[in-house]
């Protein structure tokens, strides 16, 4: 990979010295969805698959990108006093320029230009954060080229901000925490209301994680996301007005199911019912899974499924003809959609030896129903940024 890498670096930007080439995880979250804004826990993990780039320092004042999954965008070239958000000009380098513009946004750390060619075996829009997995690896590379110093959850926090503020998705810290954070083997139940976090192994011995692409695209500037948060923080307003809290999260379900009517509003008395519960579903799968005890923690999962469908509507009929075909197959613990939602990824648990007829009755049935084909993986949890 890194050969092939630095031969076409060295092909479109020329010469191959000072080079470095550096690796940023995608991630699956396996619970705990919509939760991380709303103050909640998640579980995601970081994946083997992911983005790489090749990185040098230029010496002019222009960052050079180039991606190896857009060919035919050729080099996108901007002034380091220049980076301004534009969807049609930089398109995917939004992302790598919003992180560098978080950078210097204080002090300038990044004071010349870079070389910056990417590949991504992440599947694009998927739903398995490759924009995150762009923005984490945009920043640790730059951290070790220019060598200041900030720790993993600080990446984390700043990749977000550039979300956040350059691209313009509310999004939560999910994402980019995950794929800092990343260690082989665990998931990190993670507290977003505090950044306290804890690795949890996964030992699956008999069964796989199986993701599922839709093929249906999302972008999460276009879908619904924003709309969903400021329903559940409307929702927020409104409970504040009767009890002192200051997330969602802070809520068992006793205690929502006594105040939700203050909220007024049946869809946001809807959404917001989906974040304290999934919390709740949340905390208590991680239990099951660490008292060994998979089976709860897939019914959890197919409950937060349901929860996303009903309450919080982001599914689809992608996503639910793909989870709902799942539900119907041998040796399924758990299937769900994960990440935003509106399109992108499901992921399942499946004993080994279901594997293949997973992929198949999930497969037939979705080009029958859908009319075009889903992809699928099974994936390996990874560790977090490195350079290779
Ligand atoms: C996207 C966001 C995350 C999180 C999920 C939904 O992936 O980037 O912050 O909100 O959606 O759980």
């Amino acid at each position: 990979m890194k050969e092939k890498l630095l031969e076409e670096f060295e092909r479109v930007f020329g010469g191959t010295d000072d080079c470095r080439v550096f690796f940023a995880p995608g991630r699956v979250n396996l619970i705990g969805e919509h939760t991380d804004y709303n103050g909640g826990h998640v579980f995601p993990c970081a994946l083997t698959i992911g983005t790489y780039a090749v990185a040098r320092k230029n010496g002019m004042d222009t960052c050079r990108f180039y991606s190896m999954n857009f060919v035919n965008q050729g080099i996108k070239a901007v002034n380091l006093d220049e980076l301004e958000y534009d969807k049609e000009e930089y398109n995917w380098a939004n992302y790598p320029m919003g992180v560098i513009s978080m950078l210097n946004e204080k002090e300038t750390r990044v004071n010349e230009g870079i070389d910056f060619l990417v590949y991504g075996n992440i599947p694009n829009a998927s739903g398995l954060s490759s924009s995150a997995s762009l923005e984490v690896l945009t920043a640790f590379a730059c951290r070790e080229l220019f060598g200041f110093e900030m720790s993993l959850v600080d990446i984390a926090l700043l990749s977000q901000r550039a979300e956040n503020r350059f691209i313009g998705v509310n999004c939560g810290i999910m994402d980019q925490f995950a794929i800092a954070m990343g260690k082989k083997n665990n998931a990190i139940f993670l507290d977003t209301a505090t950044l306290k976090y804890e690795y949890a192994p996964i030992e699956l011995k008999d069964a796989k994680i199986v993701i599922t692409c839709s093929n249906k695209k999302r972008g999460l500037g276009d879908s619904k996301y924003n709309e969903r948060r400021s329903e559940c923080e409307d929702a927020l307003k409104s409970i504040q007005t009767v009890k002192k809290i200051e997330s969602l999260g802070e809520l068992n379900e006793k205690e929502f199911e006594e105040i939700k009517n203050v909220i007024g509003d049946e869809v946001k008395i809807r959404r917001a019912k989906h974040a304290v519960y999934e919390n709740q579903r949340t905390i208590k799968a991680v239990d099951a899974l660490k008292a060994g005890d998979i089976k709860t923690f897939g019914e959890l999962m197919n409950a937060s499924h349901l929860s996303l469908q009903k309450d919080y509507e982001v599914t689809g009929i992608e996503l639910d003809t793909i989870v709902e075909t799942s539900w119907t197959v041998p040796g399924v613990i758990g299937a769900r959609m994960t990440g935003a939602g509106f399109g992108g990824c499901t992921v399942a648990i499946v004993k080994n030896e279901n594997v293949d007829e997973y992929i198949k009755t999930v497969g037939d049935t979705y080009l029958k129903k859908i009319g075009y084909a889903a992809d699928f993986y099974t994936v390996e949890i990874g560790d977090g940024p490195k350079e290779l």
